[in-house]
C-alpha cells in the first residue's frame, strides 16, 4: 500500500489494485469520524495527481477507514477560528478547485459510501461519476449545513438539484434532512445499493466498468421535475421555497435564504454563476454571528453525548431498566430505550399499558418501513419489552425511571415500594418535573441512589435530559444514569436540586412575565407574536396553554413562594383562569379555544379577558414585551449558575435552547446576555424595576460585570 507523504499522521492513503482501479482510503487520525480540514485538502490533491499521472490507474475508488461513517463533513473548528468573510469564501473556492478535478476527471470516480456522508462529505460523493452506498441502518446522506448556520459551500447546492431535480433537492438543503440508504436511491440521489461487506469489491468493479464503457451511471428520468429545472418555471418553485423559509424563520435565518440564492444563481446563470454565489454567501455566513452560535451549540452538544472516562468506569451497567408508569413520558422513555437492555414498564392500570404498547409497536413499524431499522433489531427490541402491572417485574432492574403522576405522596410511596424489590446497587430517578428531588428522597432507604431524570415531551423528539442531583447523589448513581442517557442519544445536562431544577426555573419567571402583561392589558396574539419575532418556535401564551394552565398556576405558585424575596409575585389572575375551567389544550379551552380532539386552533378565547382586566385591550411596544420576558429569563438564568444549579454557562445555554425553545441562533441565555453586553442589560434591567418592581433587580454578577466590562464566555 501507498501512503501519500506528510509532515504529519496522513489522513488519507492511496492504494493501486492489480484490475488498475486505485483506492483512495480516508481515515483521519486521532479521530473517529473523518473531518474535510485543510491539512487534508493538500493530501486530496496529491492523490489526485497521482491517480491522473500514473497511467496504470483507469479509476479510483473513495472509502472511507473509519467503521461505520464515510466523511462527516468539513472541521467545524476551523470554521469557528475564522473571522472573515474572506477566509470562508477561500474555503469554499478550494473545496470547488478540489472537487471540479474530480467531477472533472477523466477516470472514473466512485463513492463507496457506508454510514454518515454529510455535508462536505456528501459533496465529495456528489462530485464522483457514480455513487454507491451499503443498504445499511448506519449509511446516511444528506447536508445538515443549514442546521449550523452555513451553506453547502462545496458545490452542494449545485450537484445536488442537478442530481435529484430541484423539488426533491430543496427539503434537503433547507432543513439538512438526512436520507436512509434506501431512500436515497429513491430520491436517484445514489446509483446503486451493496452490503457493507462487499462495498470496496463492487466499488472497484462499478469503477473499472464505468472505465472501460460497459457501466453508466443511473439516468435520471425526465420527470417533472428536470423539466422544471430546465425552464423558468423553476423561479415559481424558488418563490414559493423562500416565502415557506419566510413564513417558518420570520428571516431570522440567513442561510435557508443564502441556499436558495445559490441555486437560483445556478439554474438562471449555470453551474459557474452558482458556484461564484456559493463562495461569496459562505464567506459571508462564516463571518456572521448565526452561525457561530449555532456551530457552538452543535459542539457543545457533541461535548455533553461524551462522558469522561473516569466516570464511565463509575457507572453501574444497565441490563435492565425499569420504567414505571406507563403515560405519555413512561412510553416515550421506554422507547428510546429498547435498543440499549430489556425494558420493564409497569403501571397500575391496564389500559395504558395497552396504550402504550400499540405505540410502541406502531413506532418500532414505522422505523423499520424507514429503513432506520432493521427487522432483526425491531423483533429484538420487542422482545425485550415487558409490560406489566406486577411490581415483582422490576426486582432484577439496575436502573429505574418512575414517571407516575407529579405527586410527591405518590412518588414517595412509589420510591418506598420500589425499594423494597430492587437490588441494593440499583440506581432510582424520578423524571418530575418540578417537585424537589429531596423532598422525593427523603424516606428512601438510601438517598445516595436516588438523582432526578427530567426528559422533555415527546421524549423521542425532544433531546435533552436534565439530570438533578441532590447534595446525598452518589457519583455512581450519576455516572450510570449520564450514561444511560447518553446512549439514549440525549445531550445531557448535569444541575442541582433546587426550585425548577434549571429549566423550569427560568421558564417561571418568563411565563409569569406573560400573564402579568396580560394582567396589564397585553393582546393574546401580540404577545405571541412578538416572542415568535424574537425567534422562539412557539409564543408564551400558546406555550401556557400547552402546558396546561393548572400545572402552570401550580409551578408559579411554588416557584414564586421560593423567590417571593425577589418580588417574584405569581399571577393572580391564572388561578382564577383555571378556576373557571380553563385548563388549556387538554380541555379545549385556554387562551385559545380548540377543537374538541385537541387539534385544530381556533380563535383567541375571549371570554378569559375577563380576569385580565376587560375586553378593551392595550398596544406594547414588541421590544417591551421581549425586553421583560427575555431578561426575566436570563437573568433567572444567572442566579441558577451562581448558585450552583448550573455548572456552566453552556449547560444554561443548551438547557435553554433544547428544553425550552430559546431561539438557537442567539446562543441561549448567556450567549444573549453577552451579545448585549452587560452594561446595556443592566441599564434596561434599572429601567424596568423603576417602572414595574423588584423583579427585575439585575443580578450582582450582571452588575459587577457590567463594571468590568466582562462576558460570561471569553470568545
Ligand atoms: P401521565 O398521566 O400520562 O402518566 C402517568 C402514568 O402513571 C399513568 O399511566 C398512571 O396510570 C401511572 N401510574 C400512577 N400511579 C402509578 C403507580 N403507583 N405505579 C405505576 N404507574 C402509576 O403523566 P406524564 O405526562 O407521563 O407524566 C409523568 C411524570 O413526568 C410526571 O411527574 C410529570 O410531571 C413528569 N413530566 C411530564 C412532562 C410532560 O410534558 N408531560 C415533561 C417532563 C416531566
Amino acid at each position: 500500500m501507498a501512503k501519500t507523504s506528510s509532515s504529519t499522521a496522513p489522513s488519507l492513503s492511496l492504494e493501486l489494485r492489480g484490475d488498475g482501479v486505485a483506492v483512495v482510503r480516508f481515515d483521519t487520525p486521532g479521530s473517529s469520524v473523518n473531518v474535510l480540514s485543510r491539512e487534508l485538502v493538500s493530501e486530496v490533491e496529491r492523490a489526485l495527481d497521482a491517480i491522473a499521472e500514473d497511467p496504470k490507474i483507469v479509476a479510483a475508488v473513495l472509502v472511507s477507514g473509519k467503521p461505520g461513517t464515510f466523511i462527516a463533513g468539513a472541521d467545524l473548528d476551523q470554521v469557528l477560528a475564522m473571522n472573515s468573510a474572506e477566509e470562508g469564501s477561500r474555503l469554499s473556492a478550494t473545496g470547488h478547485a478540489l472537487l471540479d478535478r474530480i467531477a472533472a476527471s477523466g477516470k472514473p470516480f466512485v463513492a463507496a459510501v457506508h454510514g454518515a456522508a454529510l455535508g462536505g462529505g456528501l459533496e465529495v460523493a456528489l462530485a464522483c461519476k457514480y455513487l454507491l452506498a451499503t443498504d445499511d441502518e448506519k449509511t446516511q446522506l444528506g447536508l445538515p449545513e443549514v442546521m449550523v448556520g452555513l451553506l453547502p459551500g462545496g458545490g452542494g447546492t449545485q450537484r445536488l438539484p442537478a442530481r435529484v431535480g430541484l423539488t426533491a433537492a430543496l427539503p434537503l438543503l433547507l432543513t439538512g434532512k438526512k436520507l436512509r440508504a434506501r431512500e436515497a436511491y429513491k430520491a436517484g440521489l445514489v446509483d446503486a445499493l451493496t452490503t457493507p461487506g462487499g462495498l470496496v469489491e463492487t466499488a472497484c468493479l462499478a469503477a473499472r466498468k464505468l472505465a472501460n464503457g460497459t457501466l453508466e451511471p443511473r439516468e435520471r428520468e425526465l420527470s417533472l421535475d428536470s423539466l422544471l429545472s430546465s425552464t423558468p418555471l423553476y423561479r415559481l418553485v424558488l418563490a414559493k421555497a423562500r416565502e415557506d423559509v419566510m413564513k417558518k424563520t420570520r428571516g431570522l435565518y440567513p442561510a435557508p435564504l443564502a441556499i436558495l440564492e445559490c441555486v437560483e444563481a445556478g439554474l438562471s446563470g449555470g453551474f459557474a454563476a452558482g458556484q461564484d454565489k456559493e463562495v461569496e454567501l459562505f464567506g459571508k455566513l462564516v463571518a456572521g454571528p448565526e452561525a457561530k452560535n449555532l456551530i457552538r451549540l452543535f459542539k457543545a452538544m457533541t461535548d455533553l453525548k461524551k462522558t469522561a472516562a473516569d466516570e464511565k468506569a463509575l457507572a453501574q451497567p444497565v441490563k435492565r431498566l425499569a420504567v414505571l408508569g406507563a403515560g405519555l413520558m413512561g412510553e416515550g422513555i421506554a422507547s428510546v430505550s429498547l435498543n440499549l437492555s430489556s425494558v420493564v414498564v409497569k403501571d397500575v392500570a391496564d389500559a395504558s399499558l395497552a396504550r402504550a404498547a400499540k405505540n410502541i409497536s406502531r413506532s418500532l413499524a414505522r422505523r423499520v418501513k424507514s429503513g432506520s431499522l432493521s427487522r432483526v433489531s425491531r423483533d429484538r427490541q420487542w422482545a425485550g419489552l415487558t409490560l406489566t402491572t406486577d411490581p415483582a417485574r422490576i426486582a432484577g432492574a439496575n436502573l429505574v425511571i418512575e414517571a407516575v403522576f407529579e405527586d410527591l405522596e405518590l412518588k414517595r410511596n412509589v420510591l418506598a415500594e420500589t425499594e423494597a424489590v430492587i437490588a441494593d446497587d440499583a440506581v432510582f430517578a424520578t423524571n418530575t418535573s418540578a417537585l424537589p428531588i429531596g423532598q422525593i428522597a427523603k424516606a428512601a432507604k438510601d438517598p445516595t441512589r436516588v438523582l432526578g431524570m427530567h426528559y422533555f415531551s415527546p421524549v423521542p423528539k425532544m433531546p435533552l435530559l436534565e439530570i438533578v442531583v441532590t447534595s446525598k447523589t452518589s457519583q455512581r448513581a450519576l455516572a450510570t444514569a449520564r450514561a444511560y442517557g447518553i446512549a439514549q442519544g440525549q445531550t445531557v445536562i448535569v444541575v442541582k436540586d433546587g426550585p425548577g431544577f434549571y429549566t423550569s426555573r427560568i421558564l417561571a419567571p418568563f411565563m409569569n412575565e406573560a400573564m402579568l402583561l396580560l394582567e396589564e392589558g397585553a393582546e393574546i396574539e401580540a404577545l405571541d407574536r412578538a416572542l415568535k419575532d424574537f425567534g422562539f418556535p412557539v409564543g408564551p401564551v400558546t406555550l401556557l396553554d400547552e402546558v396546561g394552565l393548572d400545572v402552570a398556576a401550580h409551578v408559579g405558585r411554588d416557584l414564586g413562594k421560593a423567590f417571593v424575596k425577589r418580588g417574584l409575585t405569581p399571577s393572580a389572575a391564572l388561578p382564577l383562569i383555571v378556576e373557571a375551567g380553563n385548563l388549556g389544550r387538554k380541555n379545549g379551552k385556554g387562551f385559545f379555544l380548540y377543537a374538541k380532539d385537541g387539534h385544530g386552533r381556533k380563535p383567541v378565547n375571549t371570554d378569559v379577558y375577563r380576569f385580565l382586566g376587560g375586553s378593551s385591550r392595550k398596544a406594547f411596544a414588541a421590544s417591551e414585551v421581549v425586553d421583560r420576558l427575555t431578561l426575566q429569563m436570563a437573568n433567572e438564568a444567572v442566579y441558577a449558575l451562581e448558585e450552583g444549579v448550573l455548572s456552566s454557562p453552556q449547560d444554561g445555554d443548551v438547557g435553554a435552547i433544547l428544553g425550552l425553545g430559546f431561539p438557537p441562533f442567539r446562543g441561549g441565555p448567556f450567549r444573549f446576555l453577552d451579545s448585549l453586553g452587560a452594561e446595556k442589560v443592566v441599564t434596561r434591567m434599572h429601567e424596568l424595576a423603576l417602572a414595574h418592581g423588584s423583579r427585575f433587580t439585575p443580578h450582582k454578577r450582571l452588575v459587577k460585570m457590567a463594571v468590568a466590562g466582562t462576558r460570561f464566555y471569553r470568545e
